[in-house]
């Protein structure tokens, strides 16, 4: 055990960077010192706790596991404690909210909150990490001036001008601070533009689609579309492909408002002047820089020019409240078609206050003036690392984006102050002589707000070390907007994540977070967890499909290495709004930080699994299995262009790589098996022969399984998308049904039933499996 000087820094947490003190909103000094005496009593309380927990936990654990460190030889008796639990013990909700309560104290829009940065580098340093904050150079845009009116052409008398600002709350300081950016969409364009406003639902493929049928086209309209569904850029790309002039994205009460609950403050849904601001870069083309695809924005780095940048959009784009929605709404009453004789599916809840969803055109025509400055902005990206004690040149990423669109209590101030959390939680192990086996690197990114720019950047500059060395991802942009636990990640992580959520108490429940997420996947039938439903098997919670609409994209994507994306979700009802509050989180979402200590055991655990497993958790049968479901739905999709034959076409060759994969993956099994049977997946014994005999079948079997998913890259990349690399996953499309795309590749022959440029490709993507599943079993 260390010495007791050691043990004391647990009490020496020194605050970084103090808040100021702000006049009136300050307790009693007296007040102020009882806290602190407080403090100061728990601090020795959970520092007692912790001693205890470390001189009793039964000795369960190999050496292998024990704490190494300057004194672990003296030890070495002492038997081995569980860092992990030890872990979960150190986490305190007090400090969480200390945390978020400096994040959510002060907007932080990409690369314009300095403070923040360094107030981040300063406590990673502090708890030991091995700090910089990196650098980049993008072009991003600021708003400058922003108009939506409706007026008549032949009087040009204006019939609505939007107020298009969110009204302030009383109390609630960050509903009134100043810096709030206006109503706008990063990397939007300049320009200014009137037509007829035409009503397009969500704005999927499906809905342009129904439009068409009626007759309504987008050319040379303004689009008003609602907020879900897919994402706004992805809205914004349908909208000009059809020749929209300008597009308005508005958040709809049904989907977010007073039609699912009562409003903020009086309860946490959308006001009606709530605004949700969005990225409209095309990422589905490339994200991050527009004029560095493939390479880091540095300082000196050759740049394109901005007309030659294919993810830039032609046509401005505003975010809108319902409130302004609403006379442009009334605007359309008449003309076009019923919105309801399309769907039910496209009236939304505005009705309770008398609009009648029609699709138009109108006759009124819409101004709309997007007014903004593009220039190179730097941006930083703090990056901190905890040397690994065995293999430190394997290294485990956990991250998540700083930068927010206003306080943004839940995004991703939640986030940032669960990273924090996780820094000093290791810092405190470190401390008592724990060190990860591998790396961890801590990354908290700027710009991701922007079309997850610092993260993107930053994987372009490292990406050769970090396909040879990175073992994971794990991203959390919004750590807590709600009570519901939900993940997307890539296959080889749902063992890890399900064992993970079944250790971690879901906050106010008698149960774990595993179970009430398996309660909330089965409660979610319609679009039933398929994969992990297969017959005989119990239900296992849904994990969504590895989500390339987050910090994780350049990571999966674009290094092949496999990503987790994980929070407690539930109310949308303040994102990307200046609602997105600390009082309305402590008020609505988690009052007692418990779902965000929640939040911090489940990303610590996983990190501290993938950093110290000896034998790394990835489960290759896993994505076996799941790929055997992806190539059914592609069969169920080719069944349109099979209409007029009995015979419908399979996917032979993609079926004969995932049996290879899944045997490949049986008998990697088979060597973890043998592995711990023969030697233990400690690799501790005498004999030095042995030894090493066991650390080169350990090290190989970490290397293929935690590789496999670059080995699901194509180096051409995906046709039209170049960036993207992953045969299995693509960016979501604006032809397409929303979400990650499968098979890529293959979307392009399979809507248009182009038979024989299907097959050659799924001969391209089965070799590349098949390479895969030979790689898994290379030894
Ligand atoms: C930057 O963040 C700090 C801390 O949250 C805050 O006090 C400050 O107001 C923010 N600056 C701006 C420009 O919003
Ligand atoms: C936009 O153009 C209209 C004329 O089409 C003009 O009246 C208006 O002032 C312009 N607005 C801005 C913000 O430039
Ligand atoms: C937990 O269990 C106790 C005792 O069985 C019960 O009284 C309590 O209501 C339960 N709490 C929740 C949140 O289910
Ligand atoms: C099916 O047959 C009809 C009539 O013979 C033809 O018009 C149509 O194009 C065929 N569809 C496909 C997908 O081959």
């Amino acid at each position: 055990m260390g010495t007791p000087s050691e043990e004391s820094n647990l009490l020496l947490y020194v605050d970084p960077q103090p808040r100021r003190p702000s006049k009136g909103r300050r307790p009693h000094r007296s007040a102020a010192a009882t806290q602190r005496t407080v403090a100061v009593l728990l601090s020795i309380a959970a520092l007692i706790f912790i001693l205890a927990t470390y001189a009793w936990l039964p000795h369960t654990l190999n050496t292998e596991e024990t704490f190494a460190g300057a004194d672990a030889e003296s030890h070495a008796s002492n038997g081995g404690v569980d860092p992990s639990r030890v872990f979960q013990n150190i986490l305190s909700a007090k400090r969480l909210r200390h945390n978020l309560e400096y994040y959510a104290s002060g907007t932080h829009v990409a690369g314009a909150n300095m403070s923040q940065t360094e107030y981040t580098s300063n406590y990673f340093a502090l708890q030991g990490l091995d700090t910089e904050i990196v650098e980049y150079y993008p072009w991003l845009n600021r708003p400058v001036g922003q108009r939506v009116a409706l007026f008549d052409q032949r009087t040009n008398a204006v019939m609505y001008e939007a107020g298009l600002g969110e009204d302030s709350i009383p109390g609630d300081h960050a509903t009134e601070d100043p810096n709030n950016p206006p109503a706008f969409h990063s990397h939007s364009a300049h320009g200014n533009v009137t037509g007829q406003l035409v009503y397009a639902n969500y704005g999927t493929a499906e809905d342009i689609d129904a439009l068409t049928k009626v007759g309504v086209s987008l050319q040379d309209k303004i689009v008003l579309v609602r907020h879900g569904r897919t994402h706004s850029s992805t809205k914004l790309l349908a909208a000009e492909l059809a020749g929209a002039r300008g597009m308005l994205v508005y958040s709809d009460p049904a989907d977010d408002g007073y039609a699912r609950g009562r409003v903020y403050p009086e309860g946490p849904w959308r006001p009606e002047s709530s605004v949700q601001r969005d990225s409209v870069l095309r990422s589905s083309i490339y994200p991050g820089d527009p004029l560095t695809p493939g390479y880091a924005s540095t300082r000196d780095a050759q740049r394109l020019l901005p007309a030659e940048a294919t993810n830039l959009n032609r046509i401005p784009s505003l975010p809108l409240s319902y409130r302004d929605a609403q006379p442009l709404l009334n605007a359309l009453q008449g003309h076009g078609t019923n919105a309801a004789d399309i769907d039910r599916d496209w009236v939304g809840g505005l009705t309770s206050r008398g609009v009648r969803y029609w699709t138009g055109p109108s006759t009124l025509l819409v101004n709309l003036a997007n007014s903004v400055e593009y220039k190179i902005a730097p941006i930083q990206n703090v990056i901190g690392r905890i040397r690994g004690r065995e293999t430190p040149e394997e290294i485990v990423i956990i991250g998540n984006h700083r930068d927010s669109w206003s306080a943004g209590a839940s995004d991703s101030s939640s986030g940032s102050a669960v990273l924090l959390e996780l820094a000093r939680a290791f810092g405190e192990l470190q401390k008592l002589g724990w060190r990860p086996r591998r790396t961890i690197v801590l990354a908290s990114w700027d710009a991701g707000e922007y079309g997850y720019v610092g993260s993107t950047e930053w994987v372009e500059e490292n990406i050769d070390w970090l396909r040879s060395d990175a073992i994971a991802y794990v991203n959390v942009g919004t750590a807590v907007a709600g009570k519901v636990f939900e993940a997307a990640a890539s296959p080889a992580m749902k063992g890890l994540l399900y064992s993970v959520a079944a250790q971690v108490r879901q906050p106010h429940s008698n149960g774990t977070v595993y179970e009430a997420w398996l309660r909330y996947s089965m409660d979610q039938e319609g679009d039933s967890p398929a994969s992990d439903r297969t017959r005989g098997h119990m239900p296992k919670p849904r994990v969504h499909l590895p989500s390339l609409a987050s910090d994780s994209v350049a990571f999966i994507a674009h290094a092949g290495i496999s990503v987790v994306d994980l929070g407690f979700t539930g109310s949308t009802g303040a994102h990307h709004s200046s609602f997105d509050s600390l009082k309305r989180m402590l008020g609505y979402i988690d009052p007692d930080m418990q779902l965000h200590r929640a939040a911090a055991e489940l990303w610590g655990l996983l990190a501290l699994r993938l950093a110290d497993d000896p034998i790394l958790g990835h489960c290759t049968r896993c994505y076996a299995k799941d790929l055997k479901h992806y190539i059914g739905q592609l069969e169920k999709q080719v069944a349109q262009c099979w209409v007029n034959t009995t015979t419908p076409m399979k996917f032979r060759r993609l079926r004969a790589a995932q049996r290879q994969l899944l045997s490949s993956a049986r008998i990697i099994e088979h060597d973890i098996k043998h592995l711990r049977s023969v030697y233990g997946d400690d690799c501790q014994m005498a004999g030095r022969r042995r030894h090493a005999r066991c650390l080169a079948l350990r090290a190989s079997i970490n290397d293929r399984i935690s590789r496999l998913e670059q080995h699901f890259l194509d180096p051409a990349g995906i046709p039209h998308q170049r960036w993207y690399k992953h045969v299995l996953f693509g960016p979501e499309v604006p032809v397409r049904p929303p979400g990650t795309q499968l098979f890529p590749m293959l979307a392009e022959p399979l809507e248009s039933c182009n038979v024989p440029r299907l097959r050659q490709l799924e001969k391209s993507v089965a070799d590349i499996l098949l390479e895969a599943a030979w790689f898994l079993r290379e030894v």
